[in-house]
């Protein structure tokens, strides 16, 4: 079978996760990497045996890519994705789209006009506990979803801004807790609710972090199409990481998804439950083992042999919830 020809874009935090799911793929080969800190792309590049560059451009031009894995700060994303697709490239971008609703549209435009694979990173879809969730709702069985409940509190200190310039700014990141680390339950609760949001009542505040532009809380009620009502709370101003956690009553039953555990209790006295460790193998325990698995079906799609999960329409899906949140928060500025 081809093995398709990959590039990494963006060697910092997350990276680590995309090399490794690259290396253990049967689907691709890692040919190289670039990053704006050359150090970087050369630290991966000596470990994996590849090219490393400064220029993403340049890489496209010399190293006969099939696609590319973009992992850089919120604001590139759009940007360097259509630069790949013009160059002929499929692309898999990591989450979010980009900094707002316009930017993330482009990328989708242009993925549609010259025909390449686009693919948006939402790994949380792919826990055993939340396909079980997903499937339950799916098939009926647990009636229509009556109301969500999803809680975020994890911890990011002020050291974690001071590190990289780009977060912490609205031109850059595009926001805080929600465009960063709370849209993986945005997603989820977008994903398995499955319906079109109908209206979004949302308060941001800036409580924790003066050095920061944008919001490290967020707190509201949505409307779905489908009558269903998601009442959210994010921080990250805890005092650690606690699991992602959703909670939902339904017509016929009970909802618990906290991120590796899933209990459902049906009206009929029934449970289902699923607890599997999702520890990765490399990088930071909450980020789970799940990107290999997307990252496979992306290079399913590039290769022709499986439909595309999560392409740019999808994902716009939940970053029309994450844009509708920012645009009543309050504390972005309507310029962005
Ligand atoms: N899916 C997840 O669970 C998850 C977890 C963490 C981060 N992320 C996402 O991954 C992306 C990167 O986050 P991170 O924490 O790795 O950030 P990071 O700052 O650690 O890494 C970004 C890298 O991009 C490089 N870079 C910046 N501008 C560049 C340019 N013009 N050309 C080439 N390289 C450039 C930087 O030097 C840096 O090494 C973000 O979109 C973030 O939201 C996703």
């Amino acid at each position: 079978m081809k093995k398709l020809r990959i590039g990494i874009i963006g060697c910092g935090r997350i990276a680590v996760l995309h090399f490794d799911a690259v290396a253990n793929s049967d689907r691709a080969e890692l040919v190289s990497c670039a990053d704006i800190v050359v150090e970087k792309a050369q630290k991966y590049a000596e470990e994996y045996h590849i090219n490393a560059y400064s220029d993403y451009s340049q890489m496209f031009a010399k190293e006969q890519l099939d696609a590319v894995h973009i992992c850089l700060p919120h604001y590139l994303h759009t940007k360097v994705a259509i630069e790949a697709m013009e160059a002929g490239l499929d692309v898999l971008v990591e989450k979010p789209m980009d900094i707002n609703m316009a930017r993330a549209k482009e990328a989708v435009e242009a993925s549609k006009a010259l025909g390449r694979v686009y693919g948006v990173i939402s790994q949380s879809r792919y826990t055993p506990s939340a396909m079980m969730v997903k499937e339950a709702v799916k098939s009926g069985k647990l009636g229509k979803i009556l109301s969500v409940r999803s809680v975020v509190t994890w911890k990011r200190t002020d050291a974690y801004y001071d590190e990289d310039a780009w977060r912490g700014t609205w031109d850059m990141e595009g926001g805080g807790v929600v465009i960063n680390q709370a849209i993986h339950s945005v997603d989820l609760v977008r994903w398995i609710v499955d319906s079109e949001l109908e209206s979004m009542d949302c308060a941001m505040h800036k409580r924790n972090h003066p050095t920061i532009e944008v919001e490290d809380v967020a707190e509201g009620m949505a409307r779905f199409a489908n009558g269903t009502l998601y009442h959210f709370w994010y921080t990250i101003n805890y005092g650690r990481d606690e699991p992602i956690d959703i909670r939902m009553v339904c017509e016929k039953g009970t909802v618990l998804l906290e991120y590796n555990d899933a209990v459902i209790k049906y009206s009929d006295g029934t449970i289902e439950e699923n607890h599997r460790d999702l520890k990765p193998t490399k990088g930071k325990d909450y980020w789970g083992n799940m990107h290999a698995n997307q990252i496979s079906n992306f290079y399913g799609a590039c290769l022709g042999l499986e439909k595309l999960d999560i392409d740019g329409e999808e994902a716009l899906k939940t970053h029309r919830v994450v844009c509708a949140m920012y645009d009543q928060g309050g504390l972005k500025p309507q310029s962005l």
